[in-house]
């Protein structure tokens, strides 16, 4: 009896791990600043955080690059740890002043767009996301 109890829970919990996908998120609290960011335009690919990704980061993160910089691509971390990226500027990069040229406004939306397309935030099962 007992076992089958427990055999119940792991079920359950699968059930509610499989739950957890989440859609791409439509908003942001930024701790730093203190604010709810919703996503617009400007956080897309399309965007400004788009585009800051591709000139101020990729400029030096790309596959097999000579800058001794690791790979990375949205989904390399999660929205959450993307957040604790800009907040706590723990890269060896930031402190070396590669992000220097970034405003707080630049550094804003480039946050924007590396949480709301993070690792695990699309789910084509979710009506947000299935186009
Ligand atoms: C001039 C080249 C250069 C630029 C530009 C640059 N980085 Fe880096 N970055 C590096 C290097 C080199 C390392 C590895 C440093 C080390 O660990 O010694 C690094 C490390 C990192 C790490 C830690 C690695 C990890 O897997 O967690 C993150 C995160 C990061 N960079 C994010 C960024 C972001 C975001 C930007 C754009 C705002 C950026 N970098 C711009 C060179 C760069």
């Amino acid at each position: 009896m007992k076992r089958n109890r427990v055999i119940w829970l792991v079920a359950l919990l699968g059930l509610v791990l499989a739950a957890e996908a989440e859609a791409s998120p439509v908003k942001r609290w930024d701790p730093a600043t203190k604010t709810c960011r919703v996503f617009d335009f400007d956080s897309g690919w399309w965007g400004t955080g788009g585009q800051l990704w591709r000139t101020k980061c990729k400029s030096c993160h790309t596959r097999d690059n000579d800058k001794g910089a690791p790979f990375l691509y949205m989904e390399s971390k999660s929205s959450t740890a993307w957040n604790r990226v800009f907040l706590e500027k723990y890269p060896q990069c930031a402190k070396d002043g590669a992000w220097d040229s970034l405003t707080l406004d630049e550094t804003l939306k480039l946050n924007d767009y590396l949480y709301r397309f993070g690792a695990n935030t699309y789910d084509a099962n979710d009506a947000n996301d299935c186009g």
